[in-house]
Order: structure tokens, then C-alpha cells, then sequence
């Protein structure tokens, strides 16, 4: 399973590459905005910094709602640098995009997927990842790692190459759940990923190992 890390701070992104485990990197308007990164050409150096921190897929949204100028901000958020990914949402011209850059071989993130019916449509259209938000269901009461498990499943059955991004992740567990599923990629804030790490049995471990070693070594 890959690990994207799910922002546009630079020093986060940094901070997961150099932990050796970064796949990638997914972007959407809302983080660009935290980062206050404003105006066409500062977003787009923007992106050119990700892509030079890390070697793998940096996903880049779309603004506009309609498939021409979808199409027109794909083009230039693609000639930008390889490893960009077109960020396209869920609508019926977001899915006529990814179809247009699917047969220019143009990689896309269809984003904003919120049920199985949505992730049949994003394949079909040839869409390289689908990002299902399970997060955003939690929230709304619904069991966002079911949708995973029924995408992951459908993909199975079709030999779809669709790969599954199981996006908005809240906690480790969801991480957790995620691999036990099978999802290719899972994109997550920095603090899900670095919480992986704990165990308070390795502390304790650790501390007594230490201690043990002190002792000896005086
Ligand atoms: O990038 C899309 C997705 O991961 C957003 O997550 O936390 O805003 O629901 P969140």
C-alpha cells in the first residue's frame, strides 16, 4: 500500500519524505488556501516545490466546473511537471475530463467519491486513482470503510486499473483498515502517519532496554 501524504505544507511533506516511507502527495483547493497560496502562478511554483521534494505522484484539483476549462487547467497543471496528477471532482464533466485525459494519457485523481456507483463511473472513464472520502461518511454517520471494502471488491471483480485512494483518513485505524482491504494508496495528514509509530509497549521496551544498558556499561 502506498502512502500519500494529504496537504500542501512544505515542511510536512519534507518531514514524511524524509521518514523514507512518502509514495506521494495529494493537494486540493482548501489546503492550498491553509498554506496561503493564492493566484495561478504562485499555485503553480507551488506545485513545482512538491514535486521536487518528492519522487512520486503529486495530485493537482481543478477550479473550473465545466469539462473545457477543466480540460484547459489539466493541460497546464500537467505540462507542468511528470509526476502531476489532474485532480478532477466527481460530476458528469469531471468524468467527460477524465475520459478526454485518460486517452491522452494524462493521469487522473477523481476526487469528491462518496459512493460505489461514483467509483464504477470514475473506472469506466479510466480515471488512475479514485479518491473515496471515508472520513467526511464517519462524520455524516455512515461507515466510510465499507465504501472501501465495496470499491476495493467492485475494482476485483472487473480487473478495473483504477487504483483505490482512500482519502480524508482521520486516524491510524483508518490507515489500518485500509491495508487490511487491500486500498493501493491511502492519503493522510502528517499526525495519522507519524501516530502509526506508538505503541506504549515500545516505550516501556525501549526504556528498559536502555536502563539495562546503563547498568551494565555503567
Ligand atoms: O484531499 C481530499 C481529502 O483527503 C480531504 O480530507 O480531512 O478534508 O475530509 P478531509
Amino acid at each position: 500500500m502506498k502512502f500519500f501524504i494529504d496537504t500542501a505544507n512544505l515542511a510536512q511533506i519534507q518531514e514524511a519524505q524524509d521518514m523514507g516511507i512518502l509514495d506521494g502527495v495529494t493537494t486540493n483547493p482548501s489546503l492550498m488556501a491553509k498554506e496561503g497560496i493564492s493566484g495561478d502562478s504562485a499555485v503553480l511554483a507551488h506545485y513545482r516545490a512538491i514535486c521536487e521534494i518528492v519522487e512520486g505522484d503529486v495530485s493537482a484539483e481543478v477550479i473550473s466546473t465545466d469539462v473545457s476549462g477543466m480540460i484547459r487547467e489539466g493541460e497546464v497543471l500537467a505540462a507542468l511537471h511528470p509526476q502531476i496528477v489532474v485532480k478532477v471532482p466527481m460530476t458528469k464533466d469531471g468524468i467527460k475530463a477524465i475520459r478526454y485525459f485518460s486517452q491522452k494519457g494524462i493521469k487522473t485523481n477523481c476526487t469528491l467519491v462518496f459512493s460505489a456507483g461514483q467509483a464504477l463511473l470514475a473506472a469506466k472513464a479510466g480515471a488512475t486513482y479514485v479518491s473515496p472520502f471515508l472520513g467526511r461518511l464517519d462524520d455524516i454517520s455512515v461507515d466510510g470503510i465499507q465504501l472501501i471494502e465495496q470499491i476495493v471488491s467492485i475494482y476485483a471483480i472487473f480487473g478495473f486499473s483504477t487504483m483505490v485512494l482512500a482519502a480524508s483518513i482521520r486516524h491510524p485505524l483508518h490507515i489500518v483498515k485500509c491495508a487490511e482491504l487491500g486500498a493501493d494508496v491511502v492519503t493522510c495528514p502528517l499526525n495519522a502517519i507519524t501516530a502509526l509509530l506508538n505503541h506504549p509497549l515500545t516505550d516501556v521496551g525501549l526504556e528498559k532496554f536502555l536502563a539495562d544498558y546503563r547498568k551494565a556499561n555503567g
